[in-house]
């Protein structure tokens, strides 16, 4: 199936209070795991002096888990859309877990600046994270140029994203399982982001052709990718 792009930010107020209440935690728990494997792997503890980023957090779901799961780090969340920062404040506001957060901030930028910006330039980033952003970045230079230059030898990075379907037939059906638990507007969105996504293929040989083998690309089941490893 061609890869058909969809806007990079998530602006529409429709959509971002959609996304932001429906409910991802199966696969948001089982993202921090992954990362918590892997770093248990390479022997790699995180505390006081490291720093986690957060690229395209939207509304902070990975970003706050991030934050509970390794406390003594600070978690920086960045994304372009105003909205998806508003609500992500809002939400680490009214969170439960309130108390277990302050170790957390947002930064409203487009990941293809943040390099023009000097916030991390006190903290090497240690761990560099996306979920589901990667399929959003229109030319995939731009995303791995972000994460080039936010990385240094120290950084670990885990990109995690949707893998793009075969054909319009298996697109549609995952977009009809979609809607058995979603609203129309995140199925509509599910179904443009499942077009815009990124193929096997497409990723590994960006990193092959572009001196990034040092970065693993994988199929995680039948639905999603991981890059993940050092730049
Ligand atoms: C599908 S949401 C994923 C949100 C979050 N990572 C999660 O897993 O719940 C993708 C997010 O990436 C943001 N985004 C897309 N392109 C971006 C860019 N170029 N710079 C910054 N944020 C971007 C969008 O605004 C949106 O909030």
């Amino acid at each position: 199936m061609e890869r058909i792009p969809e806007p990079e930010l998530m602006k529409k107020k429709e959509q971002v209070i959609s996304y932001d209440e429906a409910d991802f935690s199966e696969g948001e728990v089982n993202l921090i795991n992954q990362i918590n494997h892997y770093l248990l792997r390479k022997n790699i503890s995180l505390n006081e002096e490291d720093l986690i980023v957060d690229l395209g957090c939207g509304p902070g779901n990975i970003s706050e888990k991030l934050a509970i799961k390794w406390p003594n780090t600070e978690v920086v969340g960045i994304d372009g859309s105003k909205e998806m920062i508003l609500r992500a404040e809002h939400n680490k506001e009214i969170s439960t877990n309130q108390k277990n957060l302050k170790n957390l901030r947002y930064i409203c930028s487009d990941i293809k600046d943040i390099k023009l910006t000097n916030f991390l330039l006190k903290k090497k980033v240690s761990l560099l994270v996306s979920n589901s952003l990667i399929h959003h970045i229109t030319r995939l230079e731009d995303f791995f140029n972000t994460i080039r230059s936010l990385s240094s030898n120290i950084t670990v990075n885990f990109h995690k994203d949707l893998k793009r379907p075969l054909d319009e037939k298996s697109a549609l059906e995952l977009k009809a399982q979609c809607s058995k638990k979603y609203n129309e507007i995140l199925t509509n969105d599910y179904y443009a982001s499942l077009r815009a996504s990124y193929t096997f293929k497409e990723l590994k040989n960006f990193t092959l052709e572009n001196d990034l083998s040092s970065l693993d690309v994988f199929e995680d089941g039948d639905k999603y990718l991981i890059v993940y490893g050092n730049v």
